[in-house]
Order: structure tokens, then sequence, then C-alpha cells
């Protein structure tokens, strides 16, 4: 057997370079490709979608059973040990018009409308979240220090959405649970 030439030699490994960049050059491009597909999904699928994660709510029923109705609003200690607290937006008030939570404790929200959309923002807190009816915003945040704080609705929902507000206290977690023992949903603090 003849040993190859030399210049027969630098053409095989040429065209096994060649080879190699044009894979590289495939993989690049359907790595692109991909990172376009999830933009555009993204971007099309979820910017349809309310905050958060979605779950639906029958607006027509919503006074009436479920999660919603009037007396079990506020905040509640669960069963397994979380904090929630369930509102509802409506025009012009929240229901209830006063909250009471932990300081220090995560606080898990659970919110709707029964009319137009509304929103509120906590104080200077990160709570913040839009209510939309039809549909349940969940949200779960920590409140670090105990305090009042104001919490207006943020999305304009009519005449009189600059009425629209409800009052927030945060307390003492010690404070809270012993509260929590004894009723089973928690109101504000007189005063
Ligand atoms: Cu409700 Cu603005």
């Amino acid at each position: 057997m003849s040993e190859p030439a030399a210049h027969e030699l630098h053409h095989a490994s040429e065209a096994v370079a060649v080879a190699a960049e044009r894979r590289w050059a495939y993989i690049v491009i359907a790595i692109i490709v991909l990172l376009l597909a999830v933009m555009v999904f993204t971007g099309l699928h979820w910017a349809a979608m309310p905050p958060s994660r979605v779950e639906t709510v029958d607006v027509r029923t919503l006074h009436l059973k479920g999660e919603f109705v009037e007396n079990n609003l506020g905040t509640a200690l669960e069963k397994d040990g979380r904090v929630v607290v369930r509102l509802i937006g409506q025009q012009y008030s929240f229901a209830p018009q006063c909250i009471v939570v932990p300081a220090g404790v995560p606080v898990t929200f659970r919110g709707t409308s029964s009319d137009a959309i509304h929103g509120f923002v906590v104080g200077r807190t990160n709570a913040n979240t839009m209510l939309i009816p039809g549909f349940i915003s969940t949200f779960t945040t920590t409140f670090p220090k105990a305090g009042e704080q104001l919490m207006p609705c943020h999305e304009y929902c009519g005449t009189g959405h600059e009425a629209m507000w409800a009052r927030f206290q945060v307390i003492p977690s010690d404070e809270f649970y012993a509260r929590a023992k004894k009723a089973e949903r928690m109101s504000c603090v007189p005063g």
C-alpha cells in the first residue's frame, strides 16, 4: 500500500474541518430558531393572560358560593399553616376594607374582581397585582416590618377610581398567631 501524498492529507483534513464547521453552523442556527420560537410563544401566549398562573372563577356566582363568599374574605391561617388573604375589588371599594397580616411571614394573596379591572399596591412594598373579573390573581410576598399601609386601586376603573382604596395593617407575627387561634378570619385592630 502506498502512503498518501502530503497534498492529499492536507485536502482530507480540510474537508473534515469544513464538515465540522458546517455542523457547528447548523447547531447554532437550531439554537437561534429555538430561542426565537420560545420568544414568540411566550410573547403571544402569555401576553394574553392575566398575571400569575391562570385560575378562573365564575363572576356571576362570586358572592353566592365558593372561595369568595363574604364570610370567607379577609385573612385566614390555613390548616397547612399558610397565611392567605382573600379579597375582591369592586366599583369602588375593596372587600374587606382593612386587611391584617403578620410581619416577616410569607402571605399569599388570592383576589378577583366582580366588575371592572381593578388592581392594588400595598404602600411601598412589592405587593402589587391586577384584579380581573373571571380570573383569580395570586401572589405571595412577605412584609418585613409592622405598620400601617394604604392600599389604593391602581387600575383606572371608573369615576370612583380615585376614592377606591383599603387599609393594611402589618402586625407582629406573635400577635397575629395569638389572634389567629381565636378567630377563623381576622380583621383589623380598631384604631
Ligand atoms: Cu378600582 Cu380603580
